[in-house]
């Protein structure tokens, strides 16, 4: 049985350029603060209105099918990784299906934050594996600026996160031992509240912390959105920052040691590790933990911030076009994040 490989492989980010200084407007943050605790300069927002997260993902989807050498009409199925979707449901992957005129596929939407592309890749692995289809688009897209708290009572999540996009096209390999080697999912739900955006959802405040359940107005429909959570700014993304560094700096060499161990290889086998890009000091930290040298590790943290389910495919694809990954070469994809959820890919290019 064949394994799959990255046929094609694209990424987009929009050009609006948003400094760690243009974010000192809007709260009480400043650039040293940010560049010291997570390595970020700058990132990319997409344009308010024109783009989404659909759109950005169509922009890498062409690249990637592009490169792959076929055409939308070639794709035979959709995996699109996103928690910032343009609409509450139906999913970005039928939007992606319409924007790109393609046939009626099958189109699937995966959310599973920060390892949601490495989440869909494993899937779309499986359906080449066992010979289901040929040509599957994978997209990590996320529209972060939208949604995030702009207030300093947000700064320690909106500093972090960033827009963009990235995709790949996965086809069974050719050659005997390239492609997607294995790959390894995890989840521990102990601490999902950690790192969430609560609302809207269907948890009726049962659960909520007190500071975020003292509703005061519970009539029918307004569980769900309601003026009470606007006024106490319950509708932004929440997150205990140093815990969830704690779990990653864990998590993070453990799958990727699994999957070295799988197939018998160590990590001065490594070529490259693409780490999510969640924190430079999280990957400096695996990095370390590891005894990685510095040209085995790929970050772009510096440029793009966390772009969620993006910044995977991002990160791969520029280091693949600067030349630091060729054919032959052992790369690791390594995830971990809300949920928590983490996962590893191993790919002989
Ligand atoms: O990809 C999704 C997964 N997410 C992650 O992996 C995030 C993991 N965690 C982190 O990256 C870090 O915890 C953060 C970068 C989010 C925060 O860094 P930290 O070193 O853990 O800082 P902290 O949350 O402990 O906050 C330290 C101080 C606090 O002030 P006091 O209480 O010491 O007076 C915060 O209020 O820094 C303050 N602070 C800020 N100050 C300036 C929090 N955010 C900011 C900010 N600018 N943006």
């Amino acid at each position: 049985m064949p394994l799959s490989k990255i046929a094609g492989i694209g990424y987009y980010v929009p050009a609006n350029v948003f400094t760690n200084k243009d974010l000192e407007k809007y709260m009480d943050t400043n650039d040293e603060w940010i560049q010291e605790r997570t390595g970020i300069k700058e990132r990319r927002y997409a344009d308010r209105l024109g783009e989404t997260t659909t759109t950005m993902g169509v922009e890498a989807a062409k690249i990637a099918i592009e490169r792959a050498g076929i055409t939308p009409l070639d794709i035979d199925f959709i995996i699109f990784a996103t928690i910032c979707p343009d609409y509450y449901f139906p999913g970005c992957g039928v939007l992606l299906q319409r924007a790109m005129k393609m046939k009626e596929i099958g189109a699937l939407d995966v959310r599973n934050q920060c390892s949601g592309f490495v989440y869909a890749l494993s899937v779309a692995d499986q359906f080449i594996r066992s010979g289901m289809y040929k040509n599957i688009l994978v997209v990590g897209s996320e529209k972060h600026s939208f949604g995030l708290d702009f207030s300093t009572r947000g700064r320690n999540v909106s500093v972090i996160f960033g827009d963009g996009a990235g995709a790949v096209v996965l086809q069974p390999a050719a050659k005997e031992g390239q492609g997607i080697l294995s790959t390894h999912l995890h989840s521990d739900g102990e601490s999902a509240e950690i790192l969430a955006m609560y609302n809207p959802g269907t948890h009726a405040n049962h659960w909520l912390p007190e500071k975020l359940a003292d509703f005061d107005d519970k009539e029918i429909g307004e569980l769900f959105i309601s003026h009470a959570m606007i006024d106490k700014a319950q509708l932004f993304p929440n997150m205990d920052g140093p815990a969830v560094f704690k779990k990653a700096v864990v998590k993070f060499p453990e799958v990727i040691t699994e999957a070295l161990m799988k197939n018998g290889l160590t990590p001065a086998d490594l070529k490259m590790l693409i780490p999510h890009q969640a924190n430079l000091r999280i990957a400096q930290f695996v990095q370390q933990k590891l005894k990685l040298n510095d040209d085995q590790v790929y970050n772009n943290i510096q440029k793009f911030g966390n772009t969620t389910a993006a910044s995977i495919p991002i990160a791969l694809c520029e280091a693949w076009e600067q030349g630091k990954i060729k054919e032959g070469d052992l790369v690791c994809l390594a995830a971990f994040g809300s949920g928590f959820t983490w996962a590893s890919a191993l790919i002989r290019w």
